[in-house]
Parts: C-alpha cells; sequence; structure tokens
C-alpha cells in the first residue's frame, strides 16, 4: 500500500514538503498519550531476545532512526511508537540557523537513494533542550547528535560543540560529536585527529561530568580514506569514547549536490564497519548505517560486528512500518537459527 502511495502520490509532492508534514504528523502522534501508547503496544519491539544494552543504555531493539529526520527532537516518541528501538535526534548546533537555500533534499528514486544538503537547519540547543525536558509518556531511547554552528570559525568549533553538549548532555541517553556531514562548509576537516582530539576532548569532559555519566560517540564520513578510519577509531579508543556511528552521507557521487545516501552507500558503509570491527573489535560500540534496506542487511551489519543499526532513506522508500517489519523478521530469524538473543549475533562474522 504505502509503495502505490509513494508511487502515485508522495514522489509528485517536493521532497522537503513531505518531510516536514510527515514530522508534524509523528509530533502530533507524539501528543497523542493514548494512540501512541496504542501504536507502542503493537508495533514496538516487545521480544526480549532482540534487546540489546550498550554503553549501560537499553534497546528493545537494535534498530533506530538515523539523525536528520527528527532535527528538532520534535516527534521522538511519535517514531518509536512505529517500531524504531532508538531515535537519534538532531543535528542539534548551539546557536539556531535556517540552513541552505531551498530546494536542499532530493530523492533519486531509481536508486533508492536520497541527496540532501540541508546544512543543519535547527532552532538550536536551548530550544531543542525544552523540548527534550518534555517528560517522555513513552520508554524511547534518546540519543542527541550536535554539530557545529555555521557562521563559527573552524578555531572556535570546540567551544561551539562545548556549548551544545552543555546544554543537552544531560538531557540525553547518549551524545553523538557529528564531523561528518557534508553541507557545513569544513566540517569534515574536524575528523582529522590533530584537530578531533581537543574537540571530543572537550566535549566529553562535559559528558562525564552530567549525573549518568553520558556516553559519547562520533559519528564518521565514509569518505574518510581507510587510514583515516583507523587513526579516528584508535583516537576514540584513546580517549575512552563509548562508540562510532558510521556513516554519514556521502559526497562521492554524480547528482545533485549535497550527500548522498541509500542503496548507494551500503557496500562502502559495510566495509568501513568491518574495518572498524577488525581495528577495535568489542571494545567500542560500533554503530553501523548507510543504505540499510530488509533485514538483510540489518542482520549482515550485527554479524559485522554493529551493537545497533540505523536507517533513514531505507524507511522513506520501505513505508511507516519499516522498523517495525524489521524487527519481527529479526525474531524469527533469531529462532530459525536457534540464537537465543540478538546479542549472540553481533560479531559473529567479524
Ligand atoms: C535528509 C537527510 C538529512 C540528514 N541529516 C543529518 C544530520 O542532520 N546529522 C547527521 O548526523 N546525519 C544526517 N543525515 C545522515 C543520516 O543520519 C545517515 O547517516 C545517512 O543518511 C545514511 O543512512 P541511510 O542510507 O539509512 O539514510 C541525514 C540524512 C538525510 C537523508
Amino acid at each position: 500500500m504505502y509503495r502505490t502511495l509513494f508511487a502515485l502520490v508522495l514522489r509528485r509532492f517536493d521532497a522537503e514538503t513531505v518531510h516536514h508534514l510527515t514530522v508534524r504528523a509523528f509530533a502530533l502522534l507524539s501528543a497523542l498519550p493514548l494512540v501512541k501508547r496504542w501504536l507502542y503496544k503493537a508495533l514496538a519491539p516487545q521480544d526480549p531476545a532482540l534487546r540489546v544494552s550498550a554503553f549501560g543504555v537499553h534497546f528493545p531493539g537494535p534498530l533506530g532512526l538515523a539523525a536528520g529526520f527528527d532535527k528538532e527532537a520534535a516527534c521522538a516518541e511519535g517514531v518509536a511508537a512505529v517500531g524504531f528501538g532508538h531515535v537519534e535526534v538532531g543535528t542539534i548546533t548551539a546557536h539556531g540557523q535556517p540552513g541552505n537555500p531551498r530546494p536542499r533534499l532530493f530523492r533519486e528514486v531509481a536508486e533508492r537513494a536520497v541527496v540532501n544538503r540541508m546544512g543543519f537547519n535547527n532552532a538550536g540547543a536551548a530550544a531543542a533542550a525544552r523540548r527534550l525536558r518534555r517528560t517522555r509518556g513513552l520508554p524511547v531511547v534518546v540519543g542527541v547528535n550536535i554539530g557545529k554552528t555555521k557562521v563559527v570559525p573552524e578555531s572556535e568549533a570546540a567551544a561551539d560543540y562545548v556549548t551544545s553538549a552543555r546544554i543537552l548532555a544531560p538531557l540525553a541517553d547518549y551524545l553523538v560529536v557529528n564531523v561528518s556531514s557534508p553541507n557545513t562548509p569544513g566540517l569534515r576537516n574536524l575528523q582529522a585527529v590533530e584537530l578531533l582530539r581537543p574537540l571530543l576532548k572537550s566535549v566529553k569532559d562535559v559528558a562525564d561530568a552530567t549525573p549518568r555519566r553520558t556516553p559519547l560517540l562520533v559519528k564518521i564520513a565514509p569518505d574518510l580514506a581507510d587510514e583515516d578510519v583507523d587513526a579516528v577509531a584508535d583516537l576514540a579508543i584513546e580517549l575512552g569514547l563509548d562508540g562510532i556511528i558510521a556513516t554519514n552521507t556521502t559526497i562521492r557521487h554524480g547528482g545533485e549536490t549535497g550527500g548522498l545516501s541509500g542503496r548507494p552507500l551500503k557496500a562502502r558503509s559495510l566495509e568501513v564497519l568491518r574495518r572498524l570491527r577488525a581495528r577495535v573489535g568489542d571494545r567500542l560500540t560500533l554503530v553501523s548505517v548507510g543504505g540499510v534496506e530488509d533485514v538483510d542487511d540489518v542482520w549482515e551489519r550485527l554479524l559485522a560486528g554493529a551493537t545497533l543499526v540505523q536507517g533513514y532513506t531505507g524507511w522513506v522508500y520501505g513505508g511507516p512500518l519499516w522498523a517495525s517489519r524489521i524487527h519481527r523478521q529479526l525474531s524469527r530469524r533469531l529462532r530459525r537459527h536457534g540464537y537465543k538473543s540478538i546479542t549472540d549475533v553481533i560479531g559473529r562474522t567479524a
């Protein structure tokens, strides 16, 4: 049904307009206690065999929504109610900013891909904090992804991230330093270890100082050279980070300017995961994202060493029940293979 709706209706509208309407629908759902509880009961992962723990946080299932959909922390509960095991909100910047001029979001339907050059449009950390402080009616795991405010120069980047971290770390189940989006000029330079070390160190000090010690992860680009992937992995271990999210969108494509996500990213994202696992083993939590479309992809990422898997573009093409469906299929597959828990699958072929 969703395929038909997508083919006949949704794809005829501007992608960003559909995006905003969808976010509003999920924000509305988040505000309807009875409906969201009913949907949560029907669609959220309930099978105890799907539960995973990572960095002290308990997730009802391994598949979560990647950053970029709920940029303003407006609808995490609605998203959890349709079956995602966690929601990563953001990217949020210290100061509000409009992002790049529209159009800035493009579907590549034949490729099952999306190109975006949104540029961290969001109302800023304080506004997001107000939303995150609202009592949650559902037990949803919310990660908070932070990025650099566009007008802040590279030399002041660390202080800008620290401002966001001070405001948001106490409200996050985990915090992500995003240095990998292609749409903020110079952002990805921050992945160079000599710039990344002081940046991550200062954010970690803030995350460590919250009452629960907020877990800290870094999100990297698929376009890093292999040696740079290794260098970031070594740095994450050196600094005592909790994990790495790999990967963001790629700029290696021939379409509209911006970052490409979805099916064409699958191979490189998996490759980066395998490289990270070979480098760090189980000393860090690896979160794999990029081109995940179905249960086979999730299964493959888990086997390759990811503890958690995220998707965004797969959901756009797969429909609202995408995550719920995949979690149900994962349950069945676990049983078929004789595993008692999803944790027995993680890193099996690494
Ligand atoms: C429209 C759009 C906006 C995104 N915005 C962000 C963002 O603000 N911060 C971020 O870390 N990643 C962002 N991403 C990247 C996703 O989180 C994810 O890393 C990437 O899309 C690869 O996963 P996918 O192939 O499942 O979409 C965005 C992706 C899309 C499609």
